[in-house]
């Protein structure tokens, strides 16, 4: 698989990477199911793994704990923080670290920062940054980030504000259509050279008739890998394949799947890109 240089981190990563959101019981995935997944990614060369502290009451980190707690040496984890506040925060990575069987975080993620409120919130004083910042001072992380999948103007003010070392975005070819990352925000991220990682690729199930072609394309962008979320083995052989395969798609292509989605792209079909995700009426303004 081809691999590509993950911001300053000094790592390169394959363009496949997991998303662990999905390998919980309530999306029909077993804990046997799970862990039979996570190694199999690590067999095939998958590295980097993505969950969070909110994800199912923490079944997802502690799955992804029940592997790591073998093999943390193979693994780049990356969890994220949902408190706003710095005290808040400091329990969460806790929680965290336990459940993940381990006494290091590789990535620390502010989680969902879909409105300029919750920026400011864990950028102020006594804000989560705070305790990211601490963290990665006393060695207990080791790269700071955020996350963000509605307005792309919010990750380009995070970055005015804070040099991230890395960000995860929304990469799904349904948000080219509005609010793109991939134009807005992309471009700015890697003219300061940080790492990107793409999601929502397959547009949150959205898209799961173009799978294969929606993972194309997020390939495609000059992101430096894409996590996308499996919670079957079929789902990430299918996506082993196509990242396997890998050449960028053509233009042709490309505008051969805008032509096809575009019926897609209406706001019940993109919640995340709500300022109040279930509400997907409210459509972020600026
Ligand atoms: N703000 C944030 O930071 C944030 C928000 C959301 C997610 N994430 C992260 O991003 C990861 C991906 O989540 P996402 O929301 O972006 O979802 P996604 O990857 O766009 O969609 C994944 C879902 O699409 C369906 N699917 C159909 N065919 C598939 C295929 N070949 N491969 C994979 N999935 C297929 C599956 O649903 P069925 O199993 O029902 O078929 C699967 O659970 C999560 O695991 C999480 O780690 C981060």
């Amino acid at each position: 698989m081809e691999t590509r240089t993950f911001g300053q981190t000094g790592q390169s990563f394959p363009i496949l990477s997991l998303g662990c959101q999905r390998l919980v019981d309530e999306e029909g995935c077993s804990e046997s199911q799970a862990v039979a997944i996570l190694e199999r990614a690590l067999e095939r060369g998958i590295r980097y793994f993505d969950t969070a502290w909110i994800y199912s009451a923490g079944q997802s980190e502690q799955r992804v704990g029940l592997v790591a707690r073998d093999r943390r040496d193979e693994m780049w984890i990356a969890t994220k923080v949902w408190a706003t506040d710095r005290d808040g925060a400091k329990q969460q990575l806790e929680d965290s670290l336990g459940r993940l069987q381990t006494d290091h975080l590789d990535e620390w993620r502010l989680h969902n920062v879909s409105t300029f409120e919750r920026l400011d919130a864990m950028t102020a004083k006594g804000g989560a940054l705070e305790a990211l910042i601490e963290a990665r001072e006393q060695g207990v992380i080791r790269h700071i980030s955020i996350s963000g999948h509605a307005d792309p103007q919010i990750q380009v003010e995070a970055l005015r504000r804070f040099p991230f070392d890395t960000v995860l975005m929304a990469a799904s070819v349904l948000d080219h259509f509005i609010y793109s990352f991939a134009e807005e925000f992309l471009p700015v991220a890697n003219a300061k050279g940080i790492g990107t990682i793409g999601m929502k690729v397959i547009g949150y199930k959205k898209l799961a008739d173009y799978a294969e072609r929606a993972l194309h394309y997020a390939l495609s962008l000059p992101l430096s890998t894409v996590i996308v979320g499996c919670s079957t083995m079929e789902q990430l052989e299918m996506d082993l394949a196509v990242a396997e395969s890998y050449k960028p798609m053509t233009d042709p292509e490309r505008l051969a799947l805008f032509r096809d989605v575009l019926p897609l792209v209406k706001p019940e079909n993109m919640p995340w890109k709500a300022k109040d995700w279930g509400n997907p009426t409210d459509w972020v303004t600026r």
